[in-house]
């Protein structure tokens, strides 16, 4: 059978992952798809950077993505570099030759997710991001295909594990921001640049993206009211402690008849609430729909594996689709739904 020939773009925490498990479960991700998964190429900033040992071929290591993403041979594009530009360039000239595109990148596609839903359009391709959004938990297939009968009326969580590491070392041992953060990147949580964690641009991303789906609008990272954790000190979580509370950075979207809010900010909870609970980087949302009720989603929401199992899960869609040539869902038909900014409601 002709296998499945994947770009890898990426190769750091998340695409180091994302190549192990390719290798670790070869043989079952062919019996489940049909074909074979082969790695055509893997696009990097540095080919000879030391990567401990991964279980590929060196020589499949470029610098030229786009040139990789051009191959005739190349049928899923997998994007796990992050940032704004080059990334949607490669991701546009992707989409727009029909190739189905695998993605982690919410800051892109919180900034201009609408450029990257057109070229797929245009390009009758598939753009896939379970990953952009809470690591492992399988979150936003829900949102798009199994809640689309229902009515979604809020979206509510914790989004940004670096945060949440950080914040649960400040309540659990009086941790010092700076130490909990360190110890957050070295695990692999935290952003390249950790301002995007810190100051509430990675969960504001999210929040966008999340609303995005929930209420079938077009919010972007610039809608969402943001303020992030920076100003939380020892002395904010022990006074919230003594009240029986914690603190911690919180995504709340909600939809009004004919608008949205979606906002991000520190808030003080009570102990006795799950969200509380909600330690090291996990993630936990809550989905309110109106025939469905309240749903809870939770589980590891950074680090290179759990996110790579997010990134494999859209790599099998893809290929199937490819094989049975098959579309997946996607989300062309918008609400005219304004969004309004917090506190004007
Ligand atoms: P890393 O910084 O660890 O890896 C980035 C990779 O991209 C590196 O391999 C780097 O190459 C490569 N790269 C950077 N710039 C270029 C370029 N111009 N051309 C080619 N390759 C380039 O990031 P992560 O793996 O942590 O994150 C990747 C994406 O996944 C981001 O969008 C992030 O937001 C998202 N994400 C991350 C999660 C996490 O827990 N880490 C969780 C969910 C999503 P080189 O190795 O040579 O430097
Ligand atoms: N930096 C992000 C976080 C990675 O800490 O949540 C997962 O999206």
């Amino acid at each position: 059978v002709k296998p499945v020939r994947l770009a890898l773009l990426g190769c750091g925490t998340v695409g180091t992952e994302v190549v192990r498990l390719l290798h670790e479960q070869a043989d079952d991700l062919t019996a489940r798809i049909g074909a074979p998964l082969e790695l055509a190429g893997i696009a990097v900033r540095r080919p000879g950077r030391e990567r401990g040992d991964l279980p590929v071929d060196p020589a499949l290591f470029t610098t030229d993505a786009l040139g990789l993403i051009k191959r005739d041979d190349v049928d899923v594009v997998i994007e796990v570099v992050g940032g704004i530009e080059p990334a949607r360039t490669w991701l546009v000239e992707a989409l727009r030759a029909g190739k189905s595109v695998v993605t982690a990148n919410k800051a892109l596609l919180a900034e201009d997710g609408g450029t990257l839903h057109d070229a797929a359009t245009e390009g009758e391709a598939d753009l896939y991001y379970e990953a952009a959004v809470a690591g492992a938990i399988p979150l936003l297939r829900p949102l798009r295909e199994s809640l689309h009968g229902d009515r979604v009326t809020a979206v509510t969580g914790i989004v940004n594990g670096t945060t949440n590491y950080i914040l649960s070392s400040m309540f659990a041992t009086g941790a010092g921001f700076n130490e909990a953060l360190e110890e957050a990147t070295e695990l692999g949580y935290a952003e390249a640049d950790p301002t995007a964690d810190v100051e509430g641009f990675d969960a504001a991303a999210k929040a966008a993206i999340l609303a995005s789906l929930a209420f079938h609008t077009r919010v972007t990272a610039a809608d969402v009211f943001r303020e992030g954790m920076t100003g939380v000190t020892a002395g904010d979580m022990a006074s919230a402690k003594e009240m029986g509370c914690t603190i911690k950075l919180l995504c709340i979207a909600q939809r009004r008849e004919d608008s949205v809010s979606v906002r991000v900010h520190p808030a003080m909870i009570p102990l006795s609430h799950p969200l509380a609970g909600v330690g090291d980087a996990f993630n936990a949302v809550f989905v309110e729909a109106e025939a469905a009720g309240p749903l809870m989603f939770y589980g590891r929401g950074a680090g290179g594996r759990p996110t790579a199992s997010a990134v494999l899960g859209d790599i099998v869609a893809a290929a199937r689709h490819k094989l049975t040539g098959t579309r997946a869902p996607s989300e062309s038909n918008y609400a005219e739904l304004t969004v309004r900014p917090i506190g004007e409601s």
